[in-house]
């Protein structure tokens, strides 16, 4: 904490002789981000930038799926403005099919001639939200229509990587096999292999990704750790493997419930120890939802407005969000008292802001939520802190992609627009595959009132990496009301020019809408390259992203 302040002048002082001999650093500047060039923290791997897609409400159908009969542009019944933005941002792996919907899902209801798959009730239809429903859709009686062999062309049209969540609470471990068997045996080697030949598809998958279990904690199955811990023995211990490297994710905590890991990780490591290659990833989900401010820990109560909100609100959602760091290196200090090589990463594939019902654009869009710059910016400071630890965080979901919880992309029938969301995910995805670097942040806190008392949250935070001879730094400002005059200096290193991208609004409400899907959007932030020094102005309430080229 003590590094986002400013260092005492004799601490800057000597900062500055390290690379310029000369005390470069500008008096009336407000905050400065040193980029340490030789202090690199490993790849950020692309796979942070993943994304979640569920059966729920509008996500699949209304979301993903129109299809192939529509009206609405689509290719092979996939929207087509949908997969032509996701191109745009590089969406490096799509998780699929939960969620909570995972373990009450059968594949093999989801292959084979569309008109005879089966309608099933889907694992949602006892939310308020969809009891509400008169329309009894595919909301509450899942069709089916999207399966296995539909989420694979939509990641082939992507260009992502999928990643299948199995049903560990409600189908036996052969199950899983025979899913791994369909997705994946060579053309011509298995009957499944021809059952999926002939739905179009001969050649295999190749799917590389798979969730053993969502939440096993909770919907997932109500387990307890070590209960979980058998399970995943069984359903991991033999899968059909076709040589491809098969990456299995645990199903983690909820939050930073470090119970759930300890407990696990000491069933696997310590007592006749499971020593599996492929169990390679560790899940972990938070959603920022509690803005009571300590009032009450109730589900319901607790949350926010997604639209409605004050500047307390603002931070305190922040806040929330923030506290992804902590989670991140509580949860790989437990994990690495077990699996002291730290084989296994994290994988935080669920996350984002999550506020009360109220705001989604259909009534079908179960935990459907309006993306305002406040989402924007717990997203951006999100990725952020994935950056900041690319050798915990190994792959990452935001949850979810269209028209659910932390949105970047809302759509409803013929009509589609992109959330301020996507545009953090472009402006960011200049991340992707860079070396991370060391950046350090000092300026001053942001200090506000709540509750009648002080509180306050950090004053500017982002993360830094490189590729090849650009350096990529990205800047979150939270401060409300304040421009923040920032100077960026590059150790050891020339500068021969810098461009920069901001996205921030006239108000801290600011979103997209159908009506007008470009109130919130990026555009041109202006930086200037001198001597030694980049000087850039970070209008309040923003993400930026500055690219430098270096000689
Ligand atoms: O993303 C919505 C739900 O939140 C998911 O189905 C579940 O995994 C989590 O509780």
């Amino acid at each position: 904490m003590k590094r986002r302040h400013f260092l005492k002048s004799s601490a800057i002082a000597g900062t500055v002789l390290a690379f310029s001999g000369a005390n470069i650093w500008a008096k009336d500047t407000d905050a400065r981000i040193e980029v340490l060039l030789d202090e690199p923290l490993g790849e950020i791997s692309p796979n942070l930038y993943g994304q979640f897609t569920e059966h729920i409400g509008g996500v699949i159908y209304d979301g993903v799926w129109v299809g192939e009969k529509s009206k609405i542009a689509n290719q092979y019944g996939i929207r087509s403005q949908l997969v032509d933005m996701m191109k745009q941002i590089h969406v490096p792996i799509i998780r699929w099919p939960g969620g909570c919907f995972a373990d009450s899902y059968d594949w093999k209801d989801g292959i084979g001639e569309t008109s005879k798959r089966p309608r099933r009730t889907n694992f949602w239809e006892v939310d308020p939200d969809a009891i509400r429903l008169h329309d009894k859709g595919p909301q509450l009686f899942e069709t089916n229509q999207f399966g296995t062999n539909e989420f694979i062309r939509f990641c082939q049209l992507t260009g992502a990587q999928p990643y299948l969540a199995a049903n560990l609470r409600s189908l036996p471990a052969l199950e899983f096999d025979h899913w791994v068997e369909y997705c994946n045996s060579p053309a011509g080697s298995t009957t499944l292999a021809e059952v999926r030949a002939a739905a179009g598809f001969p050649e295999p998958f190749n799917v590389r990704y798979w969730g053993i279990g969502n939440e096993s904690w909770g919907c997932g199955g109500n387990f307890t750790p070590e209960e979980y811990a058998s399970e995943f023995r069984r359903y991991s211990d033999w899968i059909p493997r076709y040589g491809i490297d098969l990456q299995l994710i645990g199903s983690g905590p909820n939050d930073n419930d470090l119970d759930w890991t300890h407990r696990f990780f000491q069933r696997i490591y310590s007592d006749r120890a499971y020593n599996n290659p492929g169990f390679t990833g560790w899940s972990v989900h938070h959603y920022a939802w509690n803005l009571s401010r300590g009032k009450t820990k109730d589900w319901l109560a607790g949350k926010g407005d997604a639209l409605r909100f004050d500047s307390v609100d603002w931070y305190e959602l922040l806040r929330e969000c923030d506290r992804m760091e902590q989670i991140i290196t509580d949860q790989w200090a437990v994990m690495g008292q077990y699996d002291t090589q730290h084989r296994v990463k994290l994988v935080v594939d669920e996350y984002g802001p999550w506020y009360r019902e109220g705001t989604e654009l259909d009534p079908t869009h179960i935990f459907g939520q309006q993306i305002t710059l406040r989402d924007a910016l717990a997203t951006a400071l999100t990725l952020d802190i994935f950056n900041r630890h690319p050798e915990k965080v190994g792959m990452a979901a935001c949850a979810q992609l269209i028209n659910n919880i932390n949105a970047l992309f809302m759509a409803h029938e013929d009509r589609f627009f992109a959330t301020p969301n996507f545009h953090v995910f472009a402006m960011y995805a200049a991340h992707q595959g860079g070396q991370a670097l060391r950046a350090e942040f000092s300026a001053p806190d942001v200090h506000y009132m709540r509750d009648d008392r002080p509180a306050r949250f950090w004053g500017l935070n982002g993360s830094a990496s490189r590729k090849n001879q650009v350096v990529t730094v990205t800047i979150v400002n939270p401060d409300l009301s304040k421009t923040i005059e920032t100077q960026i200096a590059l150790r050891g290193a020339e500068v021969t020019s810098a461009s920069g991208t901001v996205l921030a609004a006239s108000e801290m409400h600011a979103h997209n809408t159908f009506d007008h899907p470009n109130a919130v959007v990026s555009t041109t932030l202006a930086i200037a390259v001198g001597a030694g020094l980049l000087n850039v102005s970070i209008p309040a309430a923003s993400v930026s992203k500055l690219e430098i080229v270096l000689r």
